[in-house]
């Protein structure tokens, strides 16, 4: 087969980009190792930026997330044993939309499938060559029969674990990495919403956040330690820490059934340039931020505008100068991603053997953040993602 771009990982970020490229009348390939019905039933983060909300809906992905997504105003930080709450709408005139990043998926994958694209799911031994005048995806097709495609572009949109960020050249890359000494616990729970926003608590036992998804499921996260075993946590357990972090002075988190429980990594990750030769590479791929403030998905899609661009303009012959722009072009939000993600990470968590004056020194910040309106409006801009200037 021949393609104009073979994209490698049909997640959110390959499939918006699939999505937008045939919008240009640009053909694409889309190959992912995991089925169609897994990507939709993985669960991952759950806020989208405003901006990642315009982008699926003015390009005619989907009106769901508007139609069957809660719209959130402002968040609460809960410290102190009290609740300080921000309002994005006030300070910075944005929302944010809880709407969890599978739905996300179902949409793009249906709006290609509509679109007729060619997104091929559960295939197998995915390969990247660069190293001929054309890149070349070959894999192994889900009926066994081993395929190639040759195209003008390889993008690789493969998640954190990337074959196709390993298929750059020894020194072609640098990588910037940071680690944290925790991770989060998270879960999924049948009950009813325990507050209308989302609630990020820290408390002198560990941060937890308290999120949603429906009137009848609640999304849940506790920081716990990197090696932490899931079933080891019954419900009880479970309920137990989050009353000791979050309930206090009147509010109580609304208990229910556990039913999906997993222990997420943590950590910082860039590598740049996200181009070598025909191969670019876009989100986790990439990049990876810690889950603090929901950045992952968000920036994911940022990169994709971003690159679509760059492609469009390389495929019109605009030459490798539009190819080389893309990662300066993205480079810039996603610093200010990492820091965002890593000031949240280290403002709300505990760390282990942190001193006296750590610890009020961290109590200082979050009364600075959210007792300060130009505090606040930092970080309810952040939160509900960079706009271009207005
Ligand atoms: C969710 C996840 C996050 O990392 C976050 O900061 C907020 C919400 C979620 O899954 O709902």
């Amino acid at each position: 087969t021949r393609t104009q771009v073979a994209v490698v990982g049909a997640g959110p970020a390959g499939l918006l980009l699939s999505h937008l490229l045939h919008r240009s009348g640009i053909d694409s390939v889309v190959v992912d190792i995991r089925g169609r019905e897994e990507i939709a039933t993985t669960i991952r983060a759950g806020i989208l930026e405003a901006g990642s909300v315009r982008t699926l809906v003015d390009t005619g992905v989907s009106d769901r997330v508007i139609t069957e997504g809660d719209r959130h105003d402002g968040v609460v930080f809960r410290f102190g044993g009290d609740n300080h709450r921000i309002d994005f709408q006030e300070l910075v005139g944005e929302s944010v939309w809880l709407y969890p990043q599978n739905d996300v998926f179902v949409d793009l994958a249906a709006r290609r499938e509509a679109d007729q694209g060619d997104v091929r799911y559960g295939v197998a031994d995915t390969a990247v060559d660069i190293s001929g005048e054309r890149p070349v995806v070959t894999f192994t097709e889900m009926d066994g029969r081993p395929a190639r495609i040759e195209a003008d572009l390889v993008v690789g949109a493969d998640g954190s674990r990337s074959v196709c960020r390993k298929t750059f050249p020894e020194g072609a890359r640098r990588e910037w990495f940071r680690e944290y000494p925790f991770a989060w616990f998270g879960f999924l729970a049948e009950a009813p919403p325990s507050h209308p926003e989302l609630i990020y608590a820290h408390s002198d036992h560990g941060f937890a956040l308290v999120s949603q998804r429906t009137p009848t499921v609640q999304r849940m996260y506790f920081q716990c330690a990197p090696g932490e075993r899931p079933e080891e946590w019954d419900d009880d357990r479970v309920w137990a820490e989050m009353r000791r972090r979050v309930n206090g002075n009147g509010f109580e988190i609304r208990e229910g059934p556990i039913t999906g429980k997993m222990v997420l990594p943590f950590r910082s990750f860039v590598t740049a340039p996200m181009r070598h030769g025909r191969l670019l590479l876009a989100g986790d791929a990439a990049h990876t931020v810690p889950p603090t403030g929901a950045k992952g998905l968000n920036l994911a899609l940022a990169d994709v505008k971003v690159l679509h661009e760059s492609i469009t303009d390389f495929l019109a012959g605009a030459g490798d100068r539009a190819l080389d722009s893309y990662t300066e072009r993205a480079l810039d939000r996603v610093w200010k991603a990492q820091h965002f993600s890593y000031w949240m990470t280290t403002m709300l968590h505990s760390v282990d053997g942190a001193s006296d004056f750590d610890i009020e020194r961290q109590r200082g910040e979050l009364s600075l953040v959210t007792g300060s309106r130009h505090g606040a409006a930092y970080l309810a801009e952040a939160y509900t993602g960079w706009q271009p200037a207005r």
